[in-house]
């Protein structure tokens, strides 16, 4: 039986889309914070690498293949995650796509996988986890966000669905506070991993340029990292951070989120 299941003090996190890229970086950073640590991505065998690299360093981590916005996934997801690891406290809503094109040239199912995985998706872990929570009467949800939430050009549906995350975490913070729970969102800038090397492939730019060109416009004149978020998300799911609830937090190395 698991230490959290004993009801010793690891508590149990989960990072959806932790593969690679954020997620992973934040999967191994709430495993060096002292958390088990679901490592969940659409398929368990690309989880092997974060979950090796967290056993490697010392932690605790299991890997779970699932489709956030698939609800019979999502549960059977939960429901083994609670089994095998203890009960999830801290969730990340983590996993997400682009299908980026100009509004007119944008099709209905580049639409619908956007709003699947972002939304229904959070919405979906969300549900699921909560009951935990509520029952531990302690948790913490950190969902990913974006600058493009305020508008991008390309990104129609990436934007709204963003931007609808920050409605839903507020609305998290409204229900779940008197459950101990915080909800709180985060909203990266530029950040360096698989996702912006393809949207720099699809516009047909040189990798290298094209971060030179990004990072020349951002205040701290560097592009992001994926720890630079891990670092955020280590800070929202802290103990110290339990007043903080219902904000979203730019994360751009800069002011203009
Ligand atoms: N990279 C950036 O500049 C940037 C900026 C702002 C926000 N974000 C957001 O941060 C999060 C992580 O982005 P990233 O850059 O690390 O992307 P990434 O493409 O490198 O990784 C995303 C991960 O999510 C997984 N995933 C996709 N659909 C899934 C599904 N239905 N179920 C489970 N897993 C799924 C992918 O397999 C992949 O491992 C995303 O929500 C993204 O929108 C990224």
């Amino acid at each position: 039986m698991s230490e959290a299941v004993a009801g010793g003090p690891q508590r149990v996190a989960v990072v959806t889309g932790a593969a690679r890229g954020i997620g992973a970086a934040t999967a191994r950073r709430l495993a060096a914070d002292g958390f088990a640590v679901a490592v969940l991505d659409l398929r368990e065998e690309d989880t092997a690498g974060t979950v090796a690299g967290i056993e490697q360093a010392g932690g605790r981590a299991l890997g779970v293949g699932a489709d956030v916005g698939d609800a019979d996934q999502v549960s059977a997801a939960v429901a083994r995650i609670a089994a095998e690891l203890g009960p999830p406290l801290v969730l990340v809503n983590n996993a997400g796509v682009t299908r980026d094109n100009l509004l007119f040239r944008m099709t209905d199912a580049d639409w619908d996988l956007v709003m699947h995985v972002h939304l229904r998706g959070s919405f979906l872990m969300t549900r699921a986890v909560q009951a935990h929570m509520v029952e531990a009467h302690w948790g913490r949800v950190v969902t990913l966000s974006s600058t493009s939430a305020l508008g991008n050009r390309g990104q129609a549906n990436y934007a709204t669905a963003k931007a609808g995350l920050q409605g839903f975490t507020k609305t998290l913070a409204v229900e779940l506070g008197k459950y101990g729970v915080t909800a709180n969102a985060v909203a990266p800038g530029f950040i360096v991993t698989e996702m912006t090397r393809a949207t720099a492939a699809r516009l047909g730019r040189d990798w290298d340029e094209y971060v030179a060109e990004r990072a020349a416009g951002i205040p701290v004149a560097r592009a992001g990292q994926p720890e630079d978020i891990a670092h955020t998300v280590s800070f929202l799911v802290s103990e110290g951070a339990g007043f903080v609830s219902g904000q979203v937090l730019y994360v751009a190395g800069g002011p203009r989120g």
